[in-house]
């Protein structure tokens, strides 16, 4: 069977989703060749069924310690292009010559493989990892920002984004870390889809129809909403960091639905004070929680030397608190009752596909446009205020776990988990787009 080539973006978020759709398409025949950077590489010994190949990636020390996202993914664009046409034509069609390579399946924020598929005439997908929402609430930035709408004042900052409910101009997703005029260079490279064959997402039709539609106008190419794709098949992790499963015989220890998961995910970073709201919001809760701290996530510590110590003492027991979790494996455990997420959109969907509620606290850029969703559009989830507040997490923590007036979240996302399992099942509609992806592929 002929040979994909797929191009992450090297950050966690994007990560997962793309070596799950590898996992996927190997089992369908293909022979699967990730490329990736130095910086954040995946590991290879997790998936020996693909071939791993790093290209430089341009990035110095002072750039990849700066966290500026947008300097980091222009830089590797930039650095790219030519090691990666290099890459195709001197090892990739070299190995296995009689195997041409059917495709190239790039994330949207890695768009430098689109020079050299044109040159050598290969076809590529683009696989965005987002919700299909935060698509046009990127179109919508790009356009109020030609408009001098953007930068807004801080008199509209709670009013509607006028043809996008719910999303408030605050909502939209910004990015923290460069000018504005940086953020939109990426996005607008990112959203030239013309030379793609068509866009891959990971996400599924009864959670974005209504974006859907709209989508479609603005990409005239086909789109396949082929996820959640940590559902497709049973992929091996591809954790950036090792993950402690030792939390899973902690769970295995509580009442069913009890249990509070917190992450925040694998990039967002909180100080101190919102630190120590948060763990005083869950300790009064009085419900166990199980929280996954990442090293250097609180500002100014390595790990949780900064957690006040009446705090670990008050809670004994009735917490755990790890540095990486299994997450897939903590969401869909019988003892976890809801998850407080920064809703990275992995973590939106794999919340969602276990009929787990959320209590949603964004911290930046897609994840305002998912929480959105989440609480206001499918009302899965509670979400929180600007501030980080104890008595508010707390009674958020009690809402959602035992009032009568969470019990509402929690059908709606039981309700929600069977739609999934019907989208991915036979005949479903993430069931049909794989099928066809995997046809069209086959034909090229
Ligand atoms: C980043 C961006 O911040 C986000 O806005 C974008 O949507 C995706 O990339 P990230 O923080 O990586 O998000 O969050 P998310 O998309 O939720 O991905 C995190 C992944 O790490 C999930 O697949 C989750 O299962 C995994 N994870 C997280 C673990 O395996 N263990 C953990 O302890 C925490």
């Amino acid at each position: 069977m002929n040979k994909l080539v797929l191009v992450p973006c090297p950050y966690q978020g994007h990560i997962n989703p793309m070596l799950q759709l590898g996992t996927f398409l190997h089992s369908k025949g293909f022979s699967i060749t990730i490329v990736h950077t130095q910086f954040n590489s995946p590991s290879s010994s997790n998936h020996p069924e693909f071939t791993f190949i790093p290209i430089p990636d341009g990035l110095t020390a002072p750039i990849v310690s700066s966290g500026n996202i947008i300097a980091i993914l222009q830089t590797i664009n930039a650095s790219c292009e030519a090691s990666f046409e290099h890459c195709l034509t001197t090892q990739i069609m070299k190995q296995d010559p009689e195997k041409k390579i059917a495709c190239i399946i790039y994330d949207e924020f890695m768009y430098f493989p689109a020079a050299a598929a044109t040159h050598l005439n290969i076809r590529t997908f683009i696989l965005r990892t987002t919700a299909t929402a935060n698509f046009l609430a990127r179109s919508t930035v790009i356009e109020l920002h030609s408009k001098g709408l953007i930068p807004f004042p801080e008199s509209v900052s709670s009013d509607p984004v006028p043809q996008l409910h719910p999303i408030r101009f605050k909502d939209l997703p910004i990015s923290p870390w460069d000018t504005i005029e940086k953020f939109l260079e990426l996005i607008v490279s990112s959203h030239d889809v013309r030379r793609s064959s068509a866009i891959l997402c990971n996400t599924t039709v009864c959670l974005d129809q209504s974006s859907l539609a709209r989508v479609q106008q603005h990409c005239r190419v086909p789109i396949f909403c082929i996820g959640p794709l940590h559902k497709i098949t049973t992929a091996a992790s591809s954790s950036l960091l090792e993950e402690d499963a030792s939390c899973i015989e902690w769970l295995d220890k509580q009442a069913p639905k009890s249990v509070i998961y917190v992450s925040l995910g694998s990039v967002a970073c909180i100080g101190e004070k919102e630190l120590a709201e948060m763990a005083w919001g869950l300790a009064n809760s009085k419900h166990p929680f199980l929280w996954v701290i990442r090293p250097g996530s609180i500002t100014g510590s390595d790990w949780i030397e900064l957690l006040p110590r009446e705090f670990r003492e008050a809670i004994g027991e009735r917490s755990f608190i790890v540095k990486w979790a299994p997450q897939r494996e903590v969401l869909a455990h019988g003892a976890v009752g809801a998850f407080w997420t920064h809703c990275g959109w992995n973590s939106t969907l794999e919340s969602i596909s276990e009929g787990v509620p959320m209590i949603c606290k964004p911290c930046f850029s897609d994840q305002k446009v998912h929480t959105r969703h989440v609480s206001q559009v499918w009302k899965l989830g509670l979400e929180l205020g600007d501030e980080f507040e104890r008595g508010e997490i707390e009674r958020a923590v009690r809402k959602i776990l035992e009032n009568s007036d969470g019990e509402e979240i929690r059908v709606r996302a039981k309700d929600m988990k069977e739609k999934i399992d019907v989208s991915m099942s036979k005949g479903g509609s993430t069931y049909n787009f794989l099928n066809e992806l995997v046809e069209l592929i086959m034909g090229f």
